[in-house]
């Protein structure tokens, strides 16, 4: 889609449909939508008089102008209540109009910059968000029946009264072009299915990428991945016919990689259990378990793109999990490259070994902050609710509030979660430094526990575990069904001024 900046009055434009909004309650409009019920002689007032419209968030209601304005539609958008507006609803309002304009067939769709008016937010905030949440909300997966002949809107023209504010809704809207472009390839990557999003793939997805945006990167091969010492990741590729990959991407903003920010995602890129196979139930979506690799590797792109000036890297291990005659087996003790043992309680159980090697792998950087970002565990979804929030587990204060932060402002929900010594407990082994698995009771907090046995020591950590988050089981707002692209902006945004 092509955007374009056009400093002039609303009600003036020629296309085929036409956005203003209004915040939920108001009886009177102003700014933009005023101009237009001049221009419509009164015809919102009358709608709004006669209390056909509301104003909810994300409630759209379509006015043919019959020749009164240039453009034969009008598309009237609710903004919400003005008490709780942010730029989370600027982002669900643009999603709705634009969707709205899709099912209308516009090709050319015009709208006023949600929320710099009245609003309150900046004018480039305003235009970030107008512009992720159109872009966000028009994602389509193309290989899905009912979207093959659903292109949406060509242009997107953003209309401001104002000439001042041009060079900053210009600098929001790139960022915003930018951010969508990540965050619609990281769906794309979680919607294809398990056998065609293999390892080797994630790992070409992202070579090809990185040299689009002109970043180095490496992709370490199964005999490289088993001399270096990852015996975790060794163990659960074990199972399968297709070999894994360790994915690496360096983002080192004028050659400098010193103290980088290091960013590792699960990439099993399908979790059928191995021998501790899953039910039909819990294996259906499990094309989904790379989320946490693709949302490391978009992030780092797109941190690249936006040339951020801190340093990034990206650790991806990538493999299947998968039961054979060779896969990896209940019982068994795995040695991880920092040396620590782990005994096997359960191979279904596996996205907290591969970390368990990449984790390890961090350390060689010197890193400022850890994150890693994983489908980690069914835990996270029963405490927290599918499509609700991801859970986020950190052993520095600093690096909580920044990720705290980060997920209110892009509106990508992240609850925190405590780390007690409790947890290691229950994962103690007679045979092995740690177990894999603490059973059923607290499955979320020994999950974490166990992978900051293998976090580089002193540094700042944290996890998130975006089991609830990786595919939408209902569209909502900016986020379609099905791959959601979760973490990037948020990652992003955490990038854009890491702490500590
Ligand atoms: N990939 C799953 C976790 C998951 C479940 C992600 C549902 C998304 C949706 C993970 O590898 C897993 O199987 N975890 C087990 C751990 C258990 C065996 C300790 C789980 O949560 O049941
Ligand atoms: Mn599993
Ligand atoms: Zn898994």
């Amino acid at each position: 889609m092509q955007i374009e900046i056009r400093i002039g009055a609303i009600q003036e434009v020629e296309a085929d449909a036409v956005v203003v909004n209004l915040m939920e309650g108001v009886t009177t409009p102003g700014g933009a939508t005023a101009a237009m019920d001049q221009a419509l002689e009164g015809r919102i007032s009358r709608v709004l008089a006669a209390g056909d419209f509301r104003g909810r968030l994300g409630e759209t209601l379509v006015l043919y102008t019959d020749g009164q304005i240039l453009a034969p539609r009008v598309i009237l958008v609710g903004l919400g209540p003005e008490a709780s507006f942010n730029a989370e609803k600027v982002r669900h309002a643009a999603a709705a109009a634009a969707q709205r304009a899709r099912e209308l067939k516009a090709r050319r769709l015009a709208t006023v910059v949600h929320g710099a008016g009245r609003g309150g937010l900046s004018p480039e905030e305003a235009a970030q968000a107008t512009v992720e949440g159109t872009l966000l909300g028009l994602y389509t997966y193309q290989r899905k029946k009912e979207n093959a002949e659903r292109p949406g809107p060509e242009v997107l023209q953003l209309v401001e009264f104002d000439a001042t504010k041009e060079a900053a809704i210009a600098a929001g809207a790139r960022r915003a072009e930018i951010l969508a472009r990540f965050v619609n390839r990281v769906r794309d990557w979680v919607n294809e299915p398990g056998s065609d999003m293999t390892p080797r793939r994630l790992a070409e997805e992202a070579l090809g990428l990185a040299h689009e945006v002109g970043i180095r990167a490496q992709v370490l091969n199964e005999q490289q991945i088993a001399a270096m010492g990852m015996g975790a990741l060794t163990a659960v590729s074990r199972g399968s016919e297709e070999p894994p990959r360790f994915i690496i991407l360096e983002y080192a903003p004028e050659g400098r990689l010193e103290r980088p920010v290091v960013l590792v995602g699960k990439g099993i890129t399908f979790d059928s259990g191995g021998l501790n196979l899953k039910s039909e139930e819990g294996m259906a979506t499990m094309k989904g378990d790379m989320a946490g690799a693709a949302a490391v590797l978009g992030a780092t792109l797109a941190a690249a793109a936006l040339q951020l000036p801190v340093p990034v890297v990206a650790l991806a291990p990538a493999c299947e999990n998968m039961p054979s005659g060779k896969a990896y087996k209940p019982g068994d003790i795995l040695r991880a490259l920092n040396g620590k043992t782990i005994e096997i309680v359960n191979t279904d159980a596996e996205g907290r070994l591969i970390l368990a090697d990449a984790l390890s792998y961090a350390a060689r950087y010197n890193p400022r902050a850890v994150m890693d970002v994983a489908t980690l565990t069914g835990a996270a979804i029963i405490a927290l609710g599918q499509d609700v929030a991801a859970a986020l587990f950190s052993d520095n204060e600093e690096l909580a509030a920044a990720l705290l932060r980060a997920a209110e402002a892009t509106g990508e929900r992240l609850w925190r979660m405590p780390l007690w010594e409790d947890y290691l407990e229950r994962i103690r082994s007679d045979v092995a430094d740690v177990k894999n698995s603490g059973g059923r009771y607290g499955g979320l907090g020994t999950s974490a526990m166990f992978l900051k046995q293998f976090a580089p020591e002193g540094v700042p950590w944290a996890h998130l575990d975006i089991a609830p988050m990786d595919i939408a089981e209902k569209a909502r707002g900016y986020v379609p069904k099905g791959g959601t692209g979760y973490g990037v902006r948020l990652l992003v945004r955490y990038l854009e001024d890491p702490k500590p």
